[in-house]
């Protein structure tokens, strides 16, 4: 029988030769990326990028694909998790690694790599060679797919070499110099099978110079359960017969492997029981158990490791028991989908092995088992967790917890679906987040209650508005692009705001601004000016009510800014914003500006200046600090980050001085320092003090930004003049107020001095103008007599008056400012008829600019008689004399002067 079938299968394997060995001809990279490691007598080959085939490379010429039937029957697995990673494993005992006196095994294996399709793919080539020498009498390898056996063969018999695969039955003569495989037996089927149809149903079966080996794959025919120390176990027991002549010899082989029942699982942890004795193995119960060994994915740990990763091994009377935590170290999660609800599994692949010896014949039996367990899918229901704050106005939300092989591919909304980029480029700001150790992801995002795709709705009547966002989560599970989705509805409901209403006056120093916020509690913060009202600002500047509050602030508060200067105030404004507190937003802004009055340069008749330099609000860079008045060295004597203070003397710091009219008018700058000026976009202060006739006023400066029109300020002082009689003609002593009236008999003299007392500028000088007597207080009334007539002694007067020149003494700093005259007392024609007695003196002066005479009265006291003519520039003050109501009658002249305004001399009758 079997012949027209063999035929066909050595046919295929010949076309996938040639195949194969097309291939080996081209280029073969280099295999940095290919780790090989001997384990015992496993070979394990990690391998970084995914390979999309592997090839075996047989005696360096021929090149075989690995099906996985192949793989199986040759002793190769494959391992891939779900990050990338393969490991691949070849039993040494495999079809086609080179065996050297079954001492060293060379395996080289060729892997391709996924290509473009475009060129042929990558091929990277790796060699390995292990030396195995502690073969033990037997040898049990349970990997993945497969079941190994390998027996020590009679130590007296040479074995043949042959081919353990058909494949290679016509490419290599079986030397018949002994021994010949003739049959194998299958127990307990009891069925026999010649060589060839062993390798046919997918055993293997080979001797080497020293072993016979016999491999199954797992679940083939002949292979049965057995339950071993209560764990079910695969069994393959096999006996193989040599023939030499007339000699024939028998060899037993058996392997046990355990089958996935062999596990218990806990969500917790994973317990994987092993019979201490397997029965199958050994005939007898002479067997020891020397060494017991676990290791993960063919690699052996030391307990320091596995105390480490929690795994544990216990050795009981009957079992070896693992215990694996679920989640250690070593395994991997992977994400499930059935019937659209997420599961995940945890794999691990523990691998034991074990060595037993017989006592008798001292032959051991190792024992090593790759044993790849899966936990059942395990429920990990999605939650959206909802981190809203509904005063915040953005759903918050964070879907997890999932494993990494999840993405997030869109959102579907009632409206619309979008992707992760169309939700991020509106601003959802989805995103990724890993756990600490980094095995698990959630996905987070922010919805704005303002998005269309959030479904709003109001209830007026209970005064909220009800947000809710309807969603459905598109994921999807990689590698193999599972997809499923997790729907959600979160909602939000928020108080409907109220706008607290904002109102606010100003007295004559402050502003006063009150919030009333009707009832709600106040959810917002408040910033005044540019500072937040904290605690202790409110305990400073604020009264609470019951639903509202007043902030009471000076209008000169760092918090407000000075809008402008004008004639007499100061505009200033406070602005108030109301903000929520999550987000910064204004709720509500209030902006109060007052003209508060201020009188910000005085002039005080002393001939000092003050003026108070404000920063306004268009100049924020000025600092007051730099500010000076006309002459650079006249600096403020005060300022901060919002004033100058200036105190000054009108003949100093380059204040300048005009007559204009009847005022005179004395003018100086505040400025910054020129390059500054343009700079800093700054204005110019002007400050200007002026004196008008008969009243002693002061006007005060104004502020003149470039460009605008100048507004003035008027403020108040006073300039005094006043007129003494001397005691004599040192004119060191003077009556006082109460002396008066001063009695004087006829041609006696009288010596006057009229000062201008309140000036400090040397470059004023005072002039009498005209001074005459009268018998009454009224400086019109007839009889008069003139004792100085445009300055100069009335030429008509037989008693001329006498002018005294002023020297600087201790009294007098300002010559200028004096002037002297002496007078004989005299009477009129007509004391005889009034019997008064009194005589008043009445003086007009002027005040003129000395450094510029200008003519007329300010050409100096009597210098040119003929061009006496009055200056129009002059300043004319007026000394007037009008009785206080003095009802004196004795024979006494009484002169007297109040400050400033008025002088009043009576005269009293001689005698
Ligand atoms: C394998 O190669 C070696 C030398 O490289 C050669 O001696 C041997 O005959 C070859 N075996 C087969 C089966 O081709
Ligand atoms: C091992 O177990 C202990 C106690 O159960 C735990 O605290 C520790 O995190 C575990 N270690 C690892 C690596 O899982
Ligand atoms: C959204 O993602 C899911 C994956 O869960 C996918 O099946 C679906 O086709 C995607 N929808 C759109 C409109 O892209
Ligand atoms: C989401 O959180 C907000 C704020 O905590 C809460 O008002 C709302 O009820 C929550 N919504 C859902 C569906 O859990
Ligand atoms: C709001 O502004 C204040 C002051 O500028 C700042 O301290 C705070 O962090 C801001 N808050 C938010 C939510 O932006
Ligand atoms: C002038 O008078 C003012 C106000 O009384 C005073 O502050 C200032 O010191 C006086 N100046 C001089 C130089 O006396
Ligand atoms: C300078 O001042 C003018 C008018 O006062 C204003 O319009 C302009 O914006 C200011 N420039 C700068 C740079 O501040
Ligand atoms: C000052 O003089 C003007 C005229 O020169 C006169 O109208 C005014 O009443 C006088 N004022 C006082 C306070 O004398």
């Amino acid at each position: 029988m079997g012949s027209a079938i063999e035929a066909i299968f050595i046919l295929k394997l010949f076309c996938l030769l040639m195949a194969a060995v097309g291939i080996q001809a081209q280029q073969t990279p280099s295999i940095n990326d290919l780790n090989a490691e001997c384990l015992g007598n496993v070979i394990r080959l990690s391998v970084t990028p995914l390979f999309e085939d592997v090839d075996a490379v047989f005696n360096d010429t021929q090149i075989i694909n690995l099906t996985p039937g192949l793989a199986t029957q040759c002793g190769f697995s494959f391992k891939f998790d779900p990050m990338g990673n393969a490991m691949f494993f070849a039993s040494l005992q495999n079809c086609f690694s080179q065996n050297m006196d079954d001492k060293m095994f060379s395996l080289v294996m060729q892997f391709r790599l996924p290509g473009n399709h475009m060129t042929e793919d990558p091929v990277y080539r790796v060699g390995k060679t292990c030396s195995y020498t502690p073969w033990t009498s037997r040898e049990i390898l349970c990997d993945r797919n497969y079941m190994e056996a390998s027996e020590m063969a009679l130590n007296n018999v040479r074995l043949l070499t042959i081919l353990f695969n058909s494949c290679f039955h016509f490419l290599r003569q079986a030397v018949a110099s002994g021994y010949k495989m003739t049959a194998v037996v299958f127990s307990p089927s009891k069925n026999v099978m010649n060589v060839d149809e062993v390798q046919r149903k997918g055993y293997a079966i080979a001797n080497t110079p020293t072993r016979l080996v016999l491999r199954s794959p797992h679940n083939a025919e002949e292979t049965y359960l057995q339950n071993v120390a209560g764990v079910p176990m695969r069994v393959l027991s096999t006996s193989t017969f040599f023939e030499q002549k007339w000699l024939v010899t028998r060899v037993d082989a058996t392997a046990v492997c355990p089958t996935p029942e062999a596990v218990a699982f806990t969500p917790e942890v994973i317990t994987w029981y092993m019979p201490k004795h397997i029965d199958p193995l050994f005939s007898s119960d002479a067997f020891t158990m020397l060494e017991v060994y676990m290791g993960i994915d063919a690699k052996r740990l030391d307990t320091e490791e596995m105390a480490a990763r929690n795994y544990s091994v216990l050795v009981t009377e009957a079992h070896i028991i693992v215990e694996i935590p679920v989640g250690a170290v070593g395994g991997y999660f992977k994400s499930h989908i059935q019937d659209d609800q997420y599961f995940v599994t945890y794999t691990i692949e523990p691998m034991l092995e074990l060595l037993w010896i017989e006592e008798v014949a001292h032959e051991n039996t190792s024992y090593k088992v790759l044993f790849p367990i899966t936990t059942p899918p395990m429920a990990r229901p999605p939650q959206v967790r909802n981190y809203t704050v509904p005063e915040q106005a953005v759903f918050v939300l964070e879907l997890g917890t999932f494993n990494l092989d999840v993405e997030l591919l869109n959102i579907t909304f009632p409206t619309m679906v979008l992707t992760v980029a169309e939700c991020n480029a509106r601003g959802f700001n989805v995103q990724e987040q890993r756990s600490p150790d980094n095995t698990l992801k959630t996905f987070r995002m922010e919805v704005p209650f303002s998005d269309p795709v959030v479904f709003k709705e109001r209830r007026a009547e209970q005064g909220v508005t009800t947000f809710t966002l309807q969603l459905i989560y598109g994921l999807v599970i990689f590698p193999e692009y599972a997809p499923f989705s997790h729907s959600a509805v979160v909602d939000a409901v928020l108080l409907d705001i109220v706008p607290p209403s904002v109102t606010g006056n100003c007295d004559q120093e402050n502003f006063h601004i009150t919030v009333d916020y009707r009832n709600q509690e106040p959810f917002f913060v408040v910033l005044v000016g540019k500072r937040l009202l904290n605690h202790e600002f409110a305990q400073q500047y604020l009264t609470e009510g019951d639903t509202d509050f007043t902030i009471t602030l000076p209008f000169s508060s760092p918090d407000a800014v000075f809008e402008s200067v004008h004639s007499s105030s100061v505009r200033s404004r406070l602005d108030v914003a109301l903000l929520n507190p999550y987000n910064n937003m204004t709720i509500k802004y209030f902006s109060l500006a007052c003209s508060f009055l201020k009188t910000l340069t005085e002039c005080f008749s002393n001939g000092t200046m003050t003026a108070l330099a404000v920063k306004v609000e268009s100049a924020p860079g000025l600092n007051p600090g730099q500010l000076t008045l006309s002459d650079p060295a006249c600096g403020p004597t005060y300022s901060d980050d919002r004033f100058a203070y200036f105190h000054f003397t009108v003949n100093s710091c380059g204040t300048t001085r005009k007559f204009i009219n009847n005022v005179m008018l004395y003018e100086n700058e505040i400025s910054l320092p020129d390059e500054l000026e343009v700079k800093l976009n700054a204005t110019t202060l002007k400050v200007s003090c002026y004196y008008v006739a008969n009243i002693t006023r002061t006007l005060a400066f104004l502020t003149r930004p470039r460009d605008n029109e100048p507004f003035a300020e008027t403020g108040t002082g006073r300039l005094m003049v006043r007129m003494r009689l001397a005691q004599d003609a040192s004119f060191n002593t003077f009556h006082q107020e109460e002396d008066y009236p001063v009695v004087r008999y006829l041609r006696q003299p009288l010596h006057f001095e009229v000062e201008l007392t309140t000036s400090s500028d040397p470059k004023v000088a005072l002039v009498l103008d005209h001074c005459w007597a009268t018998l009454n207080e009224d400086r019109d009334s007839r009889p008069r007599w003139n004792l100085i007539i445009n300055g100069c002694e009335n030429p008509e007067d037989p008693y001329r008056v006498v002018f005294h020149p002023v020297e600087v003494d201790a009294r007098v700093h300002f010559p200028s400012h004096v002037k002297r005259f002496e007078v004989y007392m005299f009477s009129f024609a007509e004391d005889a008829v009034e019997q008064s007695g009194q005589v008043f003196v009445h003086c007009d002066v002027v005040i003129c600019d000395a450094s510029s005479p200008t003519g007329g009265p300010c050409s100096g006291q009597c210098v040119n008689q003929d061009n006496l003519k009055r200056g129009r520039s002059c300043f004319i003050m007026e000394l007037n004399h009008p009785p206080e109501g003095d009802k004196c009658c004795t024979p006494i002249s009484r002169l007297g002067q109040t400050m400033g305004d008025e002088t009043k001399a009576f005269h009293c009758p001689v005698g």
